[in-house]
């Protein structure tokens, strides 16, 4: 057994998220088309006398740092599972764009998982893993899993989604972020307001096949055809000035946009490595974003490093 972990984890893109009814317990019933892309946070696990959160990387100052974040409170859960006090210091290094729709809050719970998991050596099952992570949030069992996969219920059901090669895409991250439920709350009122309900109106999402074809074959320009958000209207009714960065690039060469998950970062396809790097600098250089990063993906869940 170690003294001190480190574990990587990637941010995620859905490209595809179908959002269907508001459900009685207030969440949506998805078909979320996840994929891990080459941006990572990285967190360290070391034994303390108490529960400690410190946190490094851009926009650092956005994130809590005590036992409000979700890192913290997963390690409270694991301990909880296996009747061990979680006296660690977690320190995280961000490198995924913080509020930016690219699961960058549960990519640390991931990672804090499996990190306690190594350094106390509960040697959990992934199942139970899995388990812990969906009571964590919605998104946390993929950030886990990594790759490609569909997730249905919440978005907690995965099964994972077979790819024949790897992507290159480019991530402009805005400044400031969005809240999620405040996504979703601009979502069910703009489909209120469109005549219909939110709760009642919707049948319950599904997988888009064109999409599962372009990304079993690794057909880039297939995949960009066939991105969709059905929580981008709402993003871009809260924050209109996306528009103009899906625009930007669009106008480069980008062969698929999309709004990340519940936004800000914007998200583009492109069709090689040198085009991602070329459309990163255009990006950043348009005055529509803050920065942009290439990132190449799918790439697996979290990893112990060292
Ligand atoms: O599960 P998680 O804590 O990440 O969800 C954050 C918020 O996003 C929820 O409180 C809810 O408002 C919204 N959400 C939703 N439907 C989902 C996932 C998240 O409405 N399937």
């Amino acid at each position: 057994m170690s003294s001190t972990i480190t574990v990587r984890v990637p941010a995620k893109v859905n490209v595809q998220l179908a959002v269907g009814g508001r459900r009685a317990d207030g969440f949506h019933g998805l078909a979320s088309v996840f994929f891990a892309v080459g941006l990572y946070d990285e967190v360290t696990v070391t034994p303390s006398d108490r529960l400690t959160v410190s946190v490094a990387g851009a926009d650092a100052a956005a994130v809590p740092a005590d036992r409000s974040n979700l890192a913290a409170r997963a390690a409270v859960l694991l301990g909880a599972r296996y009747g061990i006090t979680p006296e660690v210091h977690l320190h995280i290094d961000k490198g995924i764009p913080v509020a930016g729709g690219m699961a960058g809050g549960s990519a640390d719970a991931a990672a804090a998982l499996v990190g306690c998991d190594a350094l106390w050596g509960t040697g959990a099952h992934p199942a139970a893993l899995a388990e812990i992570a969906a009571e964590l949030g919605s998104d946390v069992p993929f950030s886990l899993l990594g790759g490609v996969a569909l997730g249905e219920g919440r978005g907690e059901l995965l099964t994972p989604v077979p790819t024949g090669g790897t992507f290159h895409w480019v991530f402009a991250v805005a400044d400031g972020g969005l809240s999620t439920p405040a996504v979703y709350g601009e979502c069910d009122r703009l489909r209120d307001l469109d005549g219909g309900s939110a709760d009642t109106d919707l049948p319950v999402p599904t997988a888009d096949p064109a999409l599962l074809e372009a990304l079993r074959t690794g057909d880039a320009t297939a995949l960009g055809a066939a991105l969709s958000n059905d929580l981008q209207p709402a993003a871009l009714s809260l924050r209109p000035a996306l528009a103009a960065t899906l625009r930007a690039g669009a106008d480069a060469g980008a062969i698929g946009t999309l709004v990340s998950g519940s936004g800000p970062t914007c998200a583009f396809l492109t069709k090689d490595a040198p085009s991602a790097a070329a459309l990163a600098a255009t990006l950043t250089t348009s005055g529509t974003c803050r920065t942009a990063h290439p990132a190449a993906g799918p790439v697996p869940g979290a990893t112990v490093l060292y």
